[in-house]
């Protein structure tokens, strides 16, 4: 994607206030965190921005907040991680967004850093709203969005924001990201197959059917291929399933036919009566009412294993597995080591996105190579269909 105002290097930025707009959105168990990638990656940055001697407003969103203020879903252990890691003084604001939060920053020093409270404690983010947009534009003068793997979302701290302030930039984690994915979209060698997983459901179901016409083939796993097993009329127990989906799926198989993709979806999996329980292996007739299909099956992973060694190209995006329990990471680790001995030995253009396939990889014992890893999950594969993404369209 061409024509990006990237952060210029030799900006005099002393003492101005920059607002950066990153993604924090980690994995969070019991107020701990379970995955530091994204926020090891945002710190160099954030760093030279401090020895720059700027003021630094962080924003950035943790889940999906449904009802307000969801105290499960704070960004507190990330403050007290990242107070940790600077080498400056951090603050945390949990108040609203007004002229208080305003008051707040003309306190800063020269390389201090605030962190707001989960943006998306305000309903106002979601909905891309103007006032709200306008408030946190006036929290600083230069706005920068580092936070690649959320500009495909329409909200206001990505998106209306770049209307109320006039210096906007995208920051240097962002460039990497774009530079690689484009550079892999230009090299990509046919077959291309493109693995898609995960348990956000709603959120890719609808950029399958885009990625069609640019792929060889689909392989769905995760939480992902309940919806494809329920089409087909296999029992999928009590797992996890998105609502009206039949009518998608419906056309997924339809533009599959049309523009010769194939659709792989599991065979057989590993099966549990609860997450934390363990491992039983199922074929897709014999899935109990009561159990949850947790990874896929070992004739699955031959079965994926074979079109990965026929491919020259594979996209991945999300877990196979809820890998979170070892008892059901085989599917997942299976596929990344799989990959990655391909890219290291046959020359395999890899591309792999979304923070949790990424801490997924991070909990694999193994050294592993990848032509590029990426901490998006829906923006890499809304990215990867061509969309223009929203929270870049506005930055050029
Ligand atoms: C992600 O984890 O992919 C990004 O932070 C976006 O999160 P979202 O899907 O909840 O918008």
């Amino acid at each position: 994607m061409s024509g990006i105002k990237y952060f210029p290097t030799k900006l005099n930025i002393e003492n101005k206030t920059i607002i950066l707009r990153v993604d924090l959105n980690v994995p969070i168990k019991n107020h701990e965190i379970q995955d530091f990638t994204r926020i090891s990656l945002i710190l160099p940055f954030l760093n030279e921005l401090i020895s720059r001697k700027s003021k630094i407003v962080i924003l950035t969103h943790l889940g999906r907040p449904k009802d307000g203020k969801n105290k499960e879903l704070s960004l507190m252990p990330v403050y007290k991680y990242l107070k940790k890691e600077i080498k400056s003084n951090l603050y945390f604001y949990a108040g609203d967004v007004d002229e208080e939060t305003k008051k707040k920053i003309t306190y800063l020093k020269k390389g201090d850093v605030l962190l707001l409270e989960n943006i998306r404690f305000f309903q106002e983010e979601s909905s891309n709203d103007e006032l709200f947009a306008k408030k946190l534009a006036n929290l600083g003068e230069i706005y920068i969005n580092d936070a690649f793997s959320c500009s495909h979302r329409k909200q206001a701290s990505l998106h209306k924001i770049t209307k109320f302030i006039n210096e906007t930039y995208a920051g240097p984690l962002l460039k990497k990201e774009v530079e690689a994915i484009d550079m892999v979209i230009k090299n990509k060698k046919k077959p291309v197959t493109c693995i898609i997983g995960g348990s956000k459901i709603s959120t890719k179901i609808n950029v399958i059917s885009n990625l069609i016409k640019n792929v060889d083939s689909i392989i769905i796993v995760g939480a992902m291929a309940n919806n494809f097993l329920a089409y087909k009329g296999f029992k999928i127990g009590k797992s996890l399933i998105e609502k009206n989906t039949r009518e998608i799926i419906k056309d997924i198989y339809s533009y599959s036919e049309k523009f010769n993709c194939k659709i792989v979806i599991p065979e057989d999996f590993y099966v549990s009566k609860s997450f934390d329980g363990l491992a039983t292996l199922k074929e897709n007739k014999s899935v109990a009412d009561d159990e949850l299909i947790l990874d896929i099956g070992d004739s699955t992973i031959k079965k994926i294993e074979k079109e990965i060694d026929n491919s020259n190209t594979v996209l991945w995006n999300g877990p196979a597995g809820y890998f979170e329990n070892e008892n059901f990471n085989k599917g997942t680790n299976a596929i990344a080591e799989k990959i990655s001995e391909n890219t290291v030995n046959k020359s395999l253009i890899s591309i792999l996105g979304g923070g949790d396939t990424v801490s997924a990889i991070n909990k694999i014992k193994k050294e592993l190579s990848f032509t590029h890893l990426s901490t998006a999950g829906g923006a890499f594969l809304e990215y990867l269909e061509g969309k223009d993404l929203p929270g870049i369209s506005v930055l050029k």
